[in-house]
């Protein structure tokens, strides 16, 4: 695997497999990578040739008093994972790399970028989707692979790519569970032991609702009734939001749809995660995916 630091090198390293007419690959990542990450990366290795995997802890998208000082840095152990599962390019650039002094440009998506996430973290998706798009910008790729984990900011980077025009297929794949149903995340290094226990009463929650739903209960206020209930029996643990909404506008509904997500945020402890499950159509039935 080559690491590669500066921007100029990168785009060398992309303009020349674009020429030779190979499928370039990314999945941007954070780092402190984990088996979430590590699908990611599978899925872009089954797809395209070459995979640049970026790691690159974005300043612009941590608020104030969130934990960019803090957030995990384990370069050399994210380094080997890479080398292991034979990843061909790392990109980890320098934030004056990115941002270098007299930076001045940020992307806004608009409406989509207000709700949810974005009005408990104002800000954040500007971050975000600015960081992407330099990074698309960079390298290039027929394809970037990111998480339904983080389902907000896929959509987000869609609705990007699309208004921009951007040549980059965005490939959305599914969340990675612990065997109790934690959704894998760089942020669960911060639980202490019994707030790693309650944590999984997000995906608890999720799950009492895929089996309502199952059982016919399409009434979106029943429903998000019941799951704040499974939440709130878990002293720990205090909701940010608990809402259903369709999967294009994230706007909320009333009644279940075709396609929508109910998505949930807490505080466990000290530390804020997030979770969500997919409801599709799915012939004449609704089905719940965790
Ligand atoms: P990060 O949190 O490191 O996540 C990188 C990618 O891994 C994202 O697409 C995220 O959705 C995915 N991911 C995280 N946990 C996952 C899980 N349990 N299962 C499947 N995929 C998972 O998201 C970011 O970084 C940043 O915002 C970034 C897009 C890199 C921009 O800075």
């Amino acid at each position: 695997m080559e690491t590669i630091h500066t921007i100029a090198w990168m785009k060398q390293v992309a303009q020349e497999a674009r020429k030779n007419d190979r499928l370039l690959g990314l999945v941007p990542t954070m780092g402190a990578l984990h088996d979430g990450h590590v699908s990611l990366i599978r899925r872009a290795q089954q797809e395209c040739s070459p995979v640049v995997v970026s790691i690159f802890v974005n300043p612009t998208q941590f608020g104030p008093s969130e934990d960019f000082q803090k957030y995990p840095r384990p370069i050399e152990s994210d380094r080997a994972v890479l080398e292991k599962i034979g990843v061909d390019y790392l990109f980890a650039p320098s934030a004056g790399e990115m941002y270098p002094s007299g930076f001045r440009t940020a992307v806004d998506v608009e409406r989509l970028s207000e709700r949810l996430e974005g009005r408990s973290r104002p800000g954040h998706f500007r971050g975000v989707a600015t960081v992407v798009l330099k990074l698309f910008e960079i390298v290039q790729p027929r394809f970037a692979f990111f998480g339904r984990k983080d389902a907000q900011q896929v959509r987000i980077v869609q609705q990007m790519a699309s208004d921009f025009n951007l040549d980059t297929e965005i490939v959305v794949c599914p969340i990675v569970r612990e065997p109790d149903g934690l959704a894998l995340s760089s942020r669960n290094a911060y639980l202490k032991p019994e707030d790693r226990r309650a944590a999984t009463v997000l995906c608890r929650a999720l799950d009492a609702l895929r089996r309502e739903v199952t059982g016919g209960e399409h009434d979106v206020a029943r429903l998000l009734v019941a799951l704040r209930q499974v939440v709130d029996a878990e002293q720990s643990v205090s909701l940010d939001y608990a809402e259903i909404v369709d999967a294009e506008t994230f706007e909320p509904v009333v009644t279940l749809r075709r396609r929508c997500y109910v998505l949930l945020a807490a505080r466990v402890g000290g530390t804020r995660l997030i979770d969500n499950a997919l409801i599709e159509q799915e012939d004449d039935a609704l089905r719940v995916t965790l």
